[in-house]
This record gives C-alpha cells, sequence and structure tokens, in this order.
C-alpha cells in the first residue's frame, strides 16, 4: 500500500511537563524511521513546547489533541490552531469521543475545526466513535457515516486526500476490551467506503483509516494487519514509554 502507517498515541489529560520531558527524550532515539512508520504523541496543549524541545531525534510527530476553530479573539482558556501551527505542529485530533460527549462537540463544531486545522497547513486526526447499542441495533453504520459526513462538510479534495481518520468503538476505549480484527476492520473500511463516496476510490486510497479502543502491544500486530487499518490511536498504551515504543515495533 502507498499509505505510510502511522502508529498514534493520545495522551488525554496526563502527565505533567516534567514527566512529558522524559518520556519524549527516552523515544525520540528508538522510533522507527518515519518514512517507513510514522508515530505521533497527542499531549495537552501545556506541554507541546517542550516535548518539542525534548525531542532531539526529530522522529516523533508531537501532535495536539484539540483546538479551537478560530485562530485567535475573545476565547478565554481556548488554543489557537495558529499557534499550533507555528510551534511546527502537523497534526491535530479532532472529535474525540470524550470532547463530545464530555465538552458537547456537535458536528457542526467539529466540522468547523476540521476546517481551521487545514487553514493552518495541518491535518486532523478525525475520530469518529460507536457505541455498543448502535451496533447492536445495527444503526453503527449510519451514526459512523453521518459522523464522518458531517465533519467534512466543504472539505476540498486536496485537503481530503491527507486525512487521518480514526475509527473508535467507545465500548473499546479505555475498557481492555479491544474490539476483534475483524469488526476493528470492518470500521476501518466503512470509513475508507464513505471517503469514497463523498469524493473518489483515489481519495479513499490516501486516507489513513486508524483503529482505536484497547490497542496494546499484544493486539496491535493482529490489527495493523488489516488491510484497511493504516494505524492505531493507543490512549493507555501510549502512556509508558516501553509500550509505546513495542507499538511502534508491530512489525
Ligand atoms: O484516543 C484513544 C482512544 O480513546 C483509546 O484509548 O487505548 O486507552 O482504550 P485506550
Amino acid at each position: 500500500s502507498v499509505r505510510i502507517p502511522l502508529i498514534a498515541g493520545n495522551w488525554k489529560m496526563n502527565k505533567t511537563v516534567t514527566e512529558a520531558v522524559t518520556f519524549t527524550k527516552q523515544v525520540t532515539d528508538q522510533l522507527p524511521d518515519p518514512s517507513e512508520v510514522e508515530t505521533a504523541i497527542a499531549a495537552p496543549a501545556i506541554l507541546l513546547q517542550p516535548m518539542i524541545d525534548a525531542n532531539s531525534g526529530g522522529r516523533l510527530q508531537v501532535a495536539a489533541e484539540n483546538c479551537y476553530y478560530e485562530n485567535e479573539g475573545a476565547y478565554t482558556g481556548e488554543t489557537s490552531p495558529m499557534a499550533l501551527k507555528d510551534m511546527g505542529l502537523h497534526y491535530v485530533i479532532i472529535g474525540h469521543s470524550e470532547r463530545r460527549r464530555y465538552f458537547n462537540e456537535t458536528d457542526d463544531i467539529i466540522n468547523r475545526k476540521v476546517h481551521a486545522v487545514y487553514n493552518n497547513a495541518m491535518v486532523p486526526i478525525l475520530c469518529c466513535d460507536e457505541t455498543m447499542g448502535r451496533r447492536e441495533s445495527g444503526e453503527h453504520v449510519h451514526w459512523v457515516v453521518s459522523q464522518v459526513t458531517a465533519a467534512l462538510k466543504g472539505i476540498s479534495d486536496d485537503e481530503a486526500k491527507k486525512l487521518v481518520i480514526a475509527y473508535e468503538p467507545s465500548w473499546a476505549i479505555g475498557s481492555g476490551k479491544s474490539a476483534s480484527f475483524d469488526q476493528a476492520e470492518e470500521g476501518c473500511y466503512l470509513i475508507r467506503q464513505t471517503v469514497a463516496d463523498l469524493y473518489s476510490d483515489e481519495i479513499a486510497n490516501q486516507v489513513r483509516v486508524l483503529y482505536g479502543g484497547s490497542v496494546n502491544p499484544d493486539n496491535v500486530k493482529g490489527l495493523m494487519a488489516k488491510d484497511n487499518i493504516d494505524g492505531v490511536l493507543a490512549g493507555g498504551a501510549s502512556l509508558k514509554e516501553e509500550t509505546f515504543l513495542q507499538l511502534t515495533q508491530y512489525k
């Protein structure tokens, strides 16, 4: 496949500056060549510049977990995408299920944020989730399709082909119960088909689709072996240097 795998961590609201710097220094020289396997850690905004400074090997993509959809103004407490770009960031997670659930992010807000990330020449790691109830009732297909469609409203072909989308079943997040390899592949395939319907087969073949939800060093290889899974978005397993490095060495 022409798609370069992406092994990404999402620290969520964990770690201090001291801990983040220690982690970055420890992994920076041990990561794979980014032309073969890209690696990223999304961290809270206050940790990003210290991590960038500690990333002497330069192989880690330091990423943001969220940003606002305006570049500047009277928005107390928000993080500017323009400021993230200025730090040299490439990736920003947008629409994580925790943002949707605890911070009331709607499809419209997520769509604005996707635009803001592209307008600042960065790339969103767009998350879409799925709940157990929806899977049992068969509604999950419609749910996943509608989240992706809404998030990409007004996004051009040139922007869309750079996109990273993460498929995260809510019941697999932080539960220790990963989706089966087949369920994960099915979800990622569904997302790629959605991109093909919205854009074209060519663009769908360029977009990278990640699986997220209780990814660990034991299941990463089986997940990565699937045709439509181009990488992972790991929460818990990205917090320790050793397990994150193991994920990046899945081959
Ligand atoms: O963004 C990461 C996901 O929410 C997965 O978290 O690996 O701890 O289940 P987890």
